[in-house]
Order: C-alpha cells, then structure tokens, then sequence
C-alpha cells in the first residue's frame, strides 16, 4: 500500500513507521490513523519482522488529533464513527513490541499514542501534554485512564484539568518513558533496542510482553497466576533449552524463534 501521511521502512527484523504530516506538525487526521492501522497489521504479518518503532520528527511525534478534522464534527458523528478509537487501537492488539520514539510535541491523542505503545523512548526535547481542556475537549484515546495507571493520579489529574506540558526530564521521573536520549540519536537508539529485542525468541518475547500488560488488565494475584502458567509454557520451547545451554557452554544462543 502507498501511504502518504506516514513513512514505512525496514532496518534487519525492525519495522519502523514515521509519523509524516510536517506541516501539521503530524496532527492525526482519518487517513494517518488508518495508514498506522495498515502499517502495523503488515508488520505484525511480517515473520522477518520482530520489533516495530513508532516515531515523527525532531520537531513533533505528534500534536494530537487534527483539530481541523475535528472542529466541524457533531454528536451524531463522533457517536456514529465511534471516534476515536475505531481505527486508532491496533497499537495495543498487536503482539509483537512497539516502541515509541518520541521528540518533541506528543499532544493530546500524539500524547495517547504513544501510551498505547510498549514503552516511550523519549528525546531530551520531548514534551508531553493533553492540552484538549483548552479547546474545549478532553482526552478521548485513553489519557485519562493510561497517564492516571502509568504516573498515578496527581499528576494526570493535573495535566489533563490545565494542559500543562511535562518535559523529557520530568516524564523520566515519574515513570511516563523509560529513558531520555539526545534528539539526535533517538532514532537510532530506538532501533538499536528494537533490534536487540528482535534478536530474542520471538514466541518468549509475545509471551513476555502479554504478561506485562496483564498487570493493567487484573488483580495482582491474578497476574501472577497468569505469568506463572506462562513462564511454566516457555519449557515447551526449543528457545528455551537453547538460551540456557548456551549460557552454561558460554556462547551466544541461537534462538530458532519456534
Ligand atoms: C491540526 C495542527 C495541530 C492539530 C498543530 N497544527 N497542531 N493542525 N491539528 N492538533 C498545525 C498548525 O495549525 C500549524 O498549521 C502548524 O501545525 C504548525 O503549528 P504552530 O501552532 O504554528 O506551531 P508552534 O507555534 O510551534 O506550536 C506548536 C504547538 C501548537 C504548541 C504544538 O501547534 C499547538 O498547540 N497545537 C495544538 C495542540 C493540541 O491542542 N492538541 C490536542 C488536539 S485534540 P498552519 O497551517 O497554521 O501553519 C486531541 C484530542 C484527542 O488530540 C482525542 C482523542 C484522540
């Protein structure tokens, strides 16, 4: 498929979609979000690919929801097209791990983008926000819910009822990215992780990251129920032995990703 609002790419087992709307500061109109939607699914039917980044520009991931798209909506169309989350979820069913490198403005639904992605590998200009409260809105992609679970209550309460905007350095405190990078090499970096991600048994990987993410979906005990059944299933895998015979003979593993 041609796309004309993101980039596509492959770097080895990393599938790396670029977030490309630079005049408007990569604001997400219907067609970006249905072209991540496509982008996404392909690298999740790719075998040859294990690892996706998700990412925009030095200057913006993203600055939310395309306003001019959204200005002349009514109830009836927002009910009708259930907008926002119609096209906007693929992010979070994919099994496979996506990393959100994010500089600069991450606004709004940019801001809830990158939430729904598996961890946020943040350049030191990074700005976070969800300023939809000036306008007139609120967050409607799981802001609310994921910055109140990922940096707790006060301060998503805080950011989502004024619009404040946390810089890279404060969302590194409070747990919102995994880590602050220079701008310049954010990319890189991402795909540097992504790759070594990639390079792990991909079926350990799926299960690794499903466990994870059952930590926001249940109770602790739960979550430790289901983890425990999942880390018993990984001794079916070929991967398995490997990883740990190769351990104790001293040399790097060959995984067989079966
Ligand atoms: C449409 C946008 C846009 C947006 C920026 N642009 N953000 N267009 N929707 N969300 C456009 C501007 O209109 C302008 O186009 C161009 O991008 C450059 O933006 P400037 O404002 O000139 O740049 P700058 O002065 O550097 O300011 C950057 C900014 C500001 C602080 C990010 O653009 C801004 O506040 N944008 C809106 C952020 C926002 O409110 N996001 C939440 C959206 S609501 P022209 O043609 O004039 O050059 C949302 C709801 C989600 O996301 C709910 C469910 C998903």
């Amino acid at each position: 498929m041609a796309y004309e609002c993101i980039l596509t790419e492959t770097d080895g087992n990393v599938g790396i979609i670029t977030l490309n709307r630079p005049d408007a500061l990569n604001a997400f109109n219907k067609q970006l979000m249905d072209e991540v939607t496509e982008a996404v699914k392909a690298f999740e039917a790719d075998d040859a690919i294990g690892c996706m980044v998700l990412t925009g520009s030095e200057k913006a991931f993203a600055a939310g929801a395309d306003i001019k798209e959204m200005a002349s909506k009514d109830y009836i169309d927002v009910m009708r097209e259930e907008f926002i989350t119609a096209n906007w979820e693929e992010v979070t069913r994919t099994r496979k791990p996506v990393i959100a490198a994010v500089a600069g403005y991450a606004l709004g639904g940019g801001c809830e983008l990158a939430l729904m992605c598996d961890f946020i590998i943040a350049g030191d200009n990074a700005k976070f926000g969800q300023p939809e409260i000036s306008i007139g809105a609120m967050p409607g992609a799981g802001g609310t819910q994921r910055l109140a679970r990922f940096i707790g209550k006060s301060k998503a309460m805080e950011m989502c009822l004024t619009g404040r905007m946390m810089d890279a350095e404060e969302a590194e405190r409070c747990g919102l990215v995994s880590r602050i990078v220079p701008k310049g090499e954010l990319r890189e970096e991402a795909i540097r992780v992504a790759k070594q991600i990639a390079g792990f048994s991909r079926p350990i990987t799926l299960l690794t990251k499903e466990a994870v993410n059952r930590a926001y979906e249940t109770t602790l005990s739960e979550g430790v129920r289901f983890e425990r059944r999942v880390f018993h299933s990984v001794y079916a895998f070929d991967d398995q032995k490997e990883g740990m015979a190769a351990f104790l003979e001293k040399r790097k593993p060959v995984f067989k990703n079966k």
